[in-house]
């Protein structure tokens, strides 16, 4: 993946889409083939292969929405790296808050998920946010700092790991943060980072905004100062909100 902090838009099409839903990652090739952001779609495991080979020679890349913390072994119904690899899946999305509330996938899982993937050469995606009662206490610095500390794995570097800020309030509400909100919360990620890792990986390693993105509110979004681009769960499965959310950028 190319860096220096350069926009990412990945669209999570969480538990949605089948055969017929692959002519919309068709358009967004078709439009942003050549594109100079990173545009990733994370449509679900059925149809990793077949977008996979939709995308192949273009700059559009397909990403998986989950792994196993193993690389292979008795896991029923669990995908491994190295199935992902096997198709040409370099990118994989972990710690979801919908995995962590409905799969009680915790920090340590999720920590030990993105070692073996970066292990593998994967680039994860690492999520984070609080809950609205979080909020609502005060408590948003401390739990999106603990949560990424403790998700994070040592092997973690800016060219490998891309963090997603997500309010769980915010997902699929469509109740967005607002501009200071957001801005609050990837400064305080970015300062995390910083003590982890010094100042150059802080200032290279990009923190997207999800949470209700839109092509209404994308292109405020994408100008608040920090925010790398966004992490896209209802408005990516059709690529005509999809691509409106992509040309925001340049708005
Ligand atoms: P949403 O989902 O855009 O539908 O709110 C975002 C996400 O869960 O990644």
């Amino acid at each position: 993946m190319s860096n220096a902090r350069n926009k990412f838009i990945a669209g999570n099409w969480k538990m949605n889409g089948t055969l017929s839903s692959l002519s919309e990652i068709e358009v967004i090739k078709s439009l942003f083939g050549e594109t100079t952001y990173d545009i990733v779609i994370l449509p679900p495991a059925t149809l990793l292969a077949e977008a996979s080979k939709i995308v192949a020679g273009s700059k559009i890349k397909i990403g998986a929405q989950n792994c196993h913390q193993n690389i292979s072994g008795a896991h029923t119904g669990e995908i491994s790296v190295l199935m992902l690899k096997d198709i040409g899946i370099n990118i994989v999305l972990l710690g979801h808050s919908e995995r962590r509330t409905e799969s009680m996938e915790n920090n340590q899982l999720i920590n030990l998920k993105a070692e073996t993937s970066h292990n593998c050469k994967l680039t994860t995606i690492i999520c984070v946010g609080e809950t609205e009662l979080e909020r609502k206490n005060g408590n948003t610095k401390k739990t999106i700092e603990y949560q990424l500390l403790n998700s994070l794995p040592k092997t973690f570097t800016e060219d490998n790991t891309i963090i997603a800020y997500e309010p769980v309030w915010a997902i699929g509400t469509g109740k967005t943060a607002t501009a200071e909100e957001i801005h609050t919360a990837h400064a305080i990620l970015r300062n995390q980072i910083k003590k982890l890792k010094g100042t150059a990986v802080a200032s290279k390693l990009r923190i997207l905004y999800g949470g209700s993105v839109n092509k209404e509110n994308s292109s405020e979004i994408f100008q608040i100062q920090g925010v790398d681009g966004a992490l896209v769960g209802g408005a990516s499965l059709l690529s005509a909100d999809f691509s409106s959310i992509i040309k925001s950028i340049s708005r």
